[in-house]
């Protein structure tokens, strides 16, 4: 796929194009006229008349091969007022429009995009990573029938809002996108503790700015990492903590942002093993070590002037002669001990034990990012990924960059009165409670591993991918994280 930026001026109407998209807002469908041969432009005009065609939200026009011009389709299409643009509705427009986009087969689309969109910058980003997002396929295991092709797209904008070249960091943002819904739509049988490994390798390769490093399994184990390890000893394939140093400024001149994320590459519940129903889905337990490896590719790519160390922590849960079990009791890096009552909320002893080895790197903030807690999707759907955190800026910082990405995040509390739910009579605490708020009793475990630094845990189960058709994922929060690093990075300037 590739995508580029042009001003208007250079869109030469007389020429073979396939498919030209034009959209536009209330009453401002005349952004072509002076570029048109005069008889296509008659014609078109007399389309438009007819059809009633004003550029009201969703209103949508095909002409094909107008006179006098080697254009096989004019597509029109209506965002409605620019006082009534938002994100939702840039959103719902582009799933009304794609399929007919889409059906057109074109190798490459001539996009004008209106002067009220690309004058706000929040929402261009909304709109154009929406266009390539849904142009996104997956077909890896595919081997009859023929692939979707992937255009090539052109968007045309008004000479002055040219400048820039703003489309080229979407594009970094979108391949990070790519790379994380590519990596959590892999089959577990294709996708294992060592992939991320590899994958952290490939970036290192590609960028100077990212270097990388494994804890294996052995090492997990002699580093005293007892939650993490016992995860992982029911299973064939070792698990593997990956650690990917992203340098964007001098060595000294800041802490770490650290981003911590879940990568249980197929969680069956263990011995506390899960029903069958759906169990295929537990592929996507990894979701966010897939958007820690998103957000370092697109880093790299931005090159953004900020220090961030991702992790992706590996490990696949399964039942087995080996595997752990209700009722062990493991010792914690932090020393804590923990008392098993499900092997099914394993990614929380996966995750306190990662969370207590980067404090090592003396960070400004952390971040956790996981498919932990079905809790989540009842609590949020699957529109908002749930965030808790020990740090009220830190919290401010990710809705707000949700917020301005349209990727959102909604916080829960984390009030003292909601630890008690993890109180172990035989350990310092228990890795579940019972009845009580699944995401946020997560939380609490969670924050008892986080005490020394501002950190943030983003529960993804219910964003990072959707039910129903399958390769799903979704990328979040790849977008927003991308985004607060970005706030972040200018103020470090
Ligand atoms: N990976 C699951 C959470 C999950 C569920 C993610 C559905 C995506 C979709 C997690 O490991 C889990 O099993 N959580 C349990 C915790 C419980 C045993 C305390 C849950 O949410 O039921
Ligand atoms: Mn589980
Ligand atoms: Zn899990």
């Amino acid at each position: 796929m590739a995508f580029q930026l042009a001003p208007l001026n250079d869109l030469i109407l007389n020429q073979e194009i396939d498919l030209l998209v034009v959209s536009c807002t209330l009453n401002h469908f005349d952004a072509l006229d002076d570029l048109y041969p005069a008889a296509t432009q008659d014609m078109l005009q007399m389309c438009i008349t007819d059809a009633g065609f004003t550029g009201k939200h969703q209103q949508i026009l095909t002409i094909r091969r107008p006179p006098d011009s080697q254009i096989k389709q004019v597509l029109y299409n209506g965002l409605g007022a620019s006082s009534e643009l938002n994100p939702y509705s840039c959103k719902q427009h582009i799933t009304k429009l794609m399929p007919d986009i889409k059906s057109a087969k074109a190798a490459h689309i001539h996009w004008v995009l209106p002067d009220e969109l690309v004058e706000n910058v929040r929402l261009r980003q909304i709109f154009v990573l929406e266009i390539l997002s849904e142009l996104y396929h997956f077909d890896r295991y595919k081997t009859k029938g023929v692939k979707p092709n992937s255009p090539t797209i052109t968007f045309y904008v008004a000479p002055h809002l040219y400048a820039d070249n703003w489309l080229d960091s979407l594009v970094h943002i979108q391949s990070g996108l790519k790379l994380s819904r590519d990596l959590s739509n892999q089959a577990p049988n294709d996708c294992t503790p060592a992939t991320f490994w590899e994958k952290a390798q490939d970036l290192a390769q590609q960028y100077p700015s990212i270097s990388a490093e494994a804890l294996f399994a052995d090492d997990l184990n002699t580093l005293g990492m007892g939650a993490y390890y016992a995860v992982g000893q029911g299973s064939a394939a070792p698990s593997i903590m990956t650690l990917m140093h992203y340098q964007g400024l001098p060595q000294t001149a800041s802490p770490p942002v650290v981003l911590v994320g879940k990568g249980v590459t197929f969680d069956t519940g263990g011995i506390s093993i899960k029903g069958a129903d759906g169990m295929e889905n537990m592929r996507y337990d990894m979701c966010g070590a897939a958007v820690v490896l998103g957000v370092m590719q697109a880093l790299a790519a931005l090159e953004l002037p900020i220090n961030v160390i991702g992790v992706a922590a590996g490990v696949e849960n399964m039942p087995d002669g080996k595997a752990y079990r209700p009722g062990d009791i493991l010792t914690s890096l932090s020393g804590q001990t923990i008392e098993v009552m499900s092997t099914d909320a394993e990614g929380r002893l996966v995750l306190c034990d990662a969370l207590t080895y980067i404090g090592r790197y003396n960070p400004a903030y952390v971040i956790d990012i996981a498919t932990l807690t079905g809790a989540a999707i009842t609590s949020l759907g699957s529109v908002a990924s749930l965030l808790v955190a020990n740090d009220q800026g830190l919290a401010n910082q990710l809705i707000a960059a949700g917020t301005e990405t349209d990727d959102k995040v909604w916080q829960m509390p984390l009030w003292p009165e909601y630890y008690s739910a993890i109180d172990s009579p035989f350990a310092d605490m228990q890795n579940s409670g019972q009845n009580s708020p699944g995401a946020i009793t997560a939380g609490c475990f969670l924050a008892k591993f986080t005490e020394q630094y501002r950190w943030a845990h983003l529960d993804i189960a219910g964003s990072a991918f959707t039910y129903g058709k399958g390769n799903s994922a979704t990328g979040r929060p790849v977008q927003m994280l991308i985004q607060f690093l970005q706030n972040l990075a200018a103020t470090n300037q």
